[in-house]
């Protein structure tokens, strides 16, 4: 990309000004001189690769708002990811994420800012294991959340998302499932449906420390306050919860209701995303971090797309194993 000069500050700030403005109350306007320059140099690089870049919801607010082209929850950025016809994906979010995009696009080039942005529920469990759940479970289907390693979706019927989880599950019209690896969302599964569910022990490290006693403490300290969960978080949790959702659902839930006062129990990016669309609502912390979304950053998606690393390849064996298992879920819901 020797020939694509990057832009100045001046020039960048000046293109950016709108970003800026529109982040007004996430991002200071006096902190914005030190994303302008990246922001303006991936709007170019994005046109001269003919690249996409899908940032899940927990993405920090100037990747989110500022360079993004499709937002959401994984199962959004799932579909997006099979409708695009772009040459490069970048994914900003998790490496399972980046994986599943090149599950549907075995011919385009996908892009991961940092490779070792991780996940607990994907790094909780291996295809052995799922042979093993199998072995023990004879004729049980296993439905896997999509954030596994392909490797497991590869050993998988279906996956599902905290969105469609329970759809999934039913879709599959058997008494019993295997649903892994997160034990709190086949847990969350289990109390809405009659389809028994056998579980793993697999935890989100950001929403396993949530506990239905912060959430008490919370409503005491806000009265009117309306508590909203994702269904990573411990079922005590869900219980007190006001709305339990995907983060996409969580999002929606705040623009449909405009809540006075709202706490989201998830990452703590969400509420600064949602912050932005929703000026009248009072957003309430605590939050958690994911320190695996929190490795991508302007910089290294800056990066990706100049070096054009790293790339996301996948056995081929694998791949199609995996991908008849994404598919099936896109088929269901
Ligand atoms: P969703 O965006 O699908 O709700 O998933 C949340 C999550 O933790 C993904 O890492
Ligand atoms: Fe994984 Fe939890 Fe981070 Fe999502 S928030 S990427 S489930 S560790």
């Amino acid at each position: 990309m020797g020939h694509m000069s990057a832009p100045t500050l001046a020039e960048a700030l000046a293109r950016t000004a709108p970003i800026r403005e529109r982040l007004s109350a996430v991002i200071p306007p006096m902190e914005w001189p030190v994303f302008a320059e990246d922001v303006a140099a991936i709007l170019d690089l994005k046109r001269a690769r003919n690249a996409v870049i899908l940032a899940h919801n927990y993405q920090t607010p100037e990747i989110y708002h500022g360079v993004a082209d499709v937002v959401g929850d994984s199962l959004a950025l799932a579909r997006k990811a099979a409708e695009t016809d772009a040459e490069v994906i970048v994914l900003a979010g998790v490496h399972f994420m980046a994986e599943t995009a090149k599950l549907l696009n075995p011919d385009k080039t996908v892009l991961i800012p940092d490779s070792s942005a991780g996940c607990s529920l994907a790094s909780s469990i291996t295809a052995q294991d799922v042979r093993l759940l199998r072995a023990a479970h004879p004729g049980v289907p296993v439905v896997s959340y999509v954030n596994t390693s392909a490797a497991v979706k590869a050993e998988t019927d279906v996956c599902c998302t905290s969105a469609n989880a329970r759809r999934v599950v039913e879709s599959l019209g058997v008494p019993k499932v295997i649903m892994l690896p997160d034990e709190y969302l086949a847990r969350n599964v289990a109390a809405e449906t009659k389809v028994e569910i056998v579980a793993w022990r697999g935890h989100c490290e950001v929403h396993e420390r949530f506990g239905a006693a912060d959430v008490r403490a919370l409503r005491e300290a806000h009265p009117g306050l309306v508590v909203l969960a994702h269904p990573e978080c411990p079922p005590e949790v869900v219980a007190e919860a006001d709305y339990t959702g995907s983060t996409a659902g969580m999002s929606t839930y705040v623009a449909r209701e405009q809540p006075g006062r709202v706490v989201l129990l998830t990452e703590c990016s969400m509420a600064d995303n949602v912050a932005v669309e929703n000026p009248g609502v009072d957003f309430i912390r605590p939050c958690n971090l994911c320190p695996h979304m929190k490795r991508i950053s302007l910089a290294n998606i800056r990066a990706a797309l100049e070096t054009m690393r790293e790339e996301v390849t996948i056995p081929a064996d694998i791949a199609a194993r995996a991908r008849r298992a994404v598919e099936r879920m896109l088929e269901v819901a």
